[in-house]
């Protein structure tokens, strides 16, 4: 657990600062990038949710940067990125699961991979515990996006990566998001374009003897629950109520506060925030219709979800740069993809701005 302890340390010891830094190169060189990532560096990488910070899963002192260039505590884990399922048993170790999990587990990856799809199962031993903060489960999915496949095959690797945002900012969807947020840290910056999806991969975790028994949800994301249920047969069950201000180990990454722009986020039906907000200089982030007379930006105008959680990151980076006072936000239809866009929503809404210490991936 050295570089658990080297990654705490570097993190309290904030060595970075966020936001006043160079802003590392961008390009399209793939090769160039599994370059970095061979000789022990880490590099920006597209993926169709959000940019990712990745480094070499098995490579620790390289893991070790993920956490310092992020700015992240090291007891909240990776995920680790695989060029095609065929990985899976590098990182994680199928054998421990139950045989009818086993099955359901393979279903799954072959539906949904590649795609934004985590699984939470038992790992191997070769995974270092700095990777899953010592816990014996390691999450794992394959990438949808074309560069970032071939950046993991040219690697030689699976790839070890969070979004690739400062810990508790919103998560990056452009190159350049990655480019001015972490330059200080990053090499390179693999450019794979605005993302497909917008918002993270769903988490899914597997059930294990003596530990759960459901399939579990925990993080809704880029994959519906409906369509995970339509395959697994079974309504899943939701972690993220009874694990909300957990900061251990055993339930990581549900911390309320996440995702969240600078500027404090109110989260509510509209005109009633409108007139709370009182003569404080307010932008909207609005679903489907702008309010009369307001700054505002409209995540959908057509109430299409997909189309809304891809700008939904890009929009709160823009809200937090007019300098307003307050940006004042609507909920989705809670279906679909709206269940993970309002989940960022009400994470972004729990920080209370610049002053307030958050959480969050
Ligand atoms: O779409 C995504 O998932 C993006 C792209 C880059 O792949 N990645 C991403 O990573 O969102 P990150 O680090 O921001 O969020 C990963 C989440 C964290 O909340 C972490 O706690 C959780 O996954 N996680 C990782 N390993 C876990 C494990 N073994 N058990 C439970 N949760 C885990
Ligand atoms: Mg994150």
């Amino acid at each position: 657990m050295d570089g658990i302890r080297a990654g705490l340390e570097c993190i309290s010891g904030s060595r970075y600062r966020h936001g006043v830094t160079p802003a590392a190169p961008i390009g399209t060189d793939v090769v160039h990038a599994a370059q970095l990532l061979r000789d022990g560096d880490v590099v920006g990488m597209p993926t169709e949710t959000v940019y990712g910070l990745a480094a070499v899963a098995f490579d620790e002192r390289a893991v070790v940067k993920v956490f310092e260039v992020k700015g992240r505590p090291s007891f909240d884990p990776l995920i680790v990125h695989l060029a095609d399922a065929a990985q899976l048993a590098q990182v994680a170790d199928l054998d421990a699961l139950e045989a009818g999990v086993r099955g359901q587990v393979l279903a799954l990856a072959a539906r949904f991979w590649p795609g934004p799809l985590t699984l939470v199962l038992p790992k191997v031993a070769a995974v270092p515990d700095l990777v899953t903060s010592g816990l014996d489960t390691v999450a794992v999915r394959v990438p949808a996006h074309p560069m970032a496949r071939a950046l993991i095959e040219a690697a030689g690797a699976p790839l070890a990566a969070p979004s690739a945002n400062p810990f508790g900012y919103v998560s990056p969807t452009r190159a350049e998001h990655v480019a001015q947020q972490l330059g200080h840290g990053v090499p390179y910056v693999l450019d794979g374009g605005p993302c497909d999806v917008g918002v993270e991969s769903t988490i899914l975790a597997a059930p294990r003897a003596g530990v759960s028994a459901a399939w579990t949800v925990l993080r809704d994301g880029g994959l519906t629950r409906e369509a995970l249920e339509a395959v697994l047969g079974v309504v899943l069950a939701d972690a993220t109520a009874v694990v909300g201000r957990a900061e251990s180990p055993a339930a990581p990454g549900q911390l309320e506060s996440h995702y969240a722009p600078r500027t404090p986020l109110r989260l509510g039906r509209l005109p009633a925030l409108v007139s709370e907000a009182g003569g404080a200089r307010v932008h909207v982030i609005a679903f489907r219709e702008a309010p009369a007379g307001l700054s505002a930006d409209v995540l959908s105008p057509s109430g299409d979800l997909g189309e809304a959680a891809r700008q939904l990151f890009a929009l709160m980076r823009r809200a937090d740069t007019l300098g307003v006072d307050l940006i004042l936000a609507e909920r989705v239809p809670d279906e679909g993809l709206g269940r993970a866009i309002n989940d960022r929503l009400q994470r972004a809404s729990a920080g209370g701005g610049a002053d307030t210490l958050r959480h969050g991936s």
